[in-house]
C-alpha cells in the first residue's frame, strides 16, 4: 500500500534553512526515504496514480521539504513519455555552468508552494553536478533545459532557497529576445 509524503509548505522556517552535509554511506533510514520519494514523485507524474493518490506533479524533492536538513535531492526526470530517470545526488554541487540564460516558459513550480506564483525564473541552461551516491561513489551529471533547470531548483532547497525568490517583482517577466524560454 502506498502512502504519499508528509511534503511541508513553504510556512515552514526549515524551508529558510541550509542543510548540512551528508556522511556517506548513507543509513539504511535514509535510503528508505529516497525510495520512498522516488515512488511518490513517479507516481506523481502517472495520471492514473497522481488521481487515485491525490498526487500534485513534481518531478523533484529535496530532503529540508521533509524537515531533514541533509544535503540529498532526488529527481525523477519523464525523458520519454512513460519512461523515467531517477537521479540521487547527495552533497551535489554545481561545477560548471553555461553563459546561457533559460527560463520555463510557464513558470516554475513546488511541491512546498501550494498557490500558484507567475514569474519567469531565470536559469543556467546546462549545468554540470557533482556529488555521491547513496553509497558514496563519486558521480558527475550534466543536465540541460528542464532537468538542468531541476537541477538548479532543488540545490536551491538545500540553501534555503525558493524558486520565487529569484523572480524579479519589478520584471517578473523576460521576452524570448532577453532570454530563451522552454
Ligand atoms: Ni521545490
Amino acid at each position: 500500500m502506498f502512502k504519499s509524503l508528509n511534503i511541508l509548505d513553504d510556512s515552514h522556517k526549515v524551508l529558510r534553512q541550509v542543510s548540512k552535509e551528508v556522511k556517506l554511506p548513507l543509513d539504511d533510514k535514509d535510503k528508505a526515504t529516497i525510495e520512498h520519494i522516488i515512488k511518490h514523485l513517479t507516481y506523481s507524474q502517472i495520471e492514473e496514480y497522481s488521481e487515485k493518490y491525490d498526487l500534485r506533479p513534481g518531478m523533484g524533492l529535496a530532503f529540508p521539504q521533509l524537515g531533514k536538513l541533509k544535503r540529498i535531492i532526488v529527481i525523477v526526470d519523464e525523458y520519454e513519455e512513460g519512461k523515467f530517470k531517477n537521479y540521487v545526488v547527495c552533497n551535489p554541487e554545481i561545477v560548471s555552468n553555461s553563459t546561457e540564460i533559460i527560463a520555463a516558459e510557464a513558470g516554475e513550480g513546488c511541491l512546498s508552494v501550494n498557490r500558484e506564483i507567475e514569474g519567469h525564473v531565470p536559469r543556467y541552461a546546462r549545468v554540470t553536478v557533482e556529488g555521491y551516491d547513496v553509497d558514496g561513489k563519486k558521480i558527475k551529471i550534466r543536465a540541460r533545459e528542464e532537468l538542468s533547470i531541476a537541477f538548479q531548483h532543488e540545490i536551491d532547497h538545500l540553501n534555503g532557497i525558493l524558486f520565487y525568490d529569484r523572480i524579479d517583482k519589478k520584471k517578473p517577466f523576460y521576452s524570448e529576445k532577453e532570454i530563451r524560454l522552454i
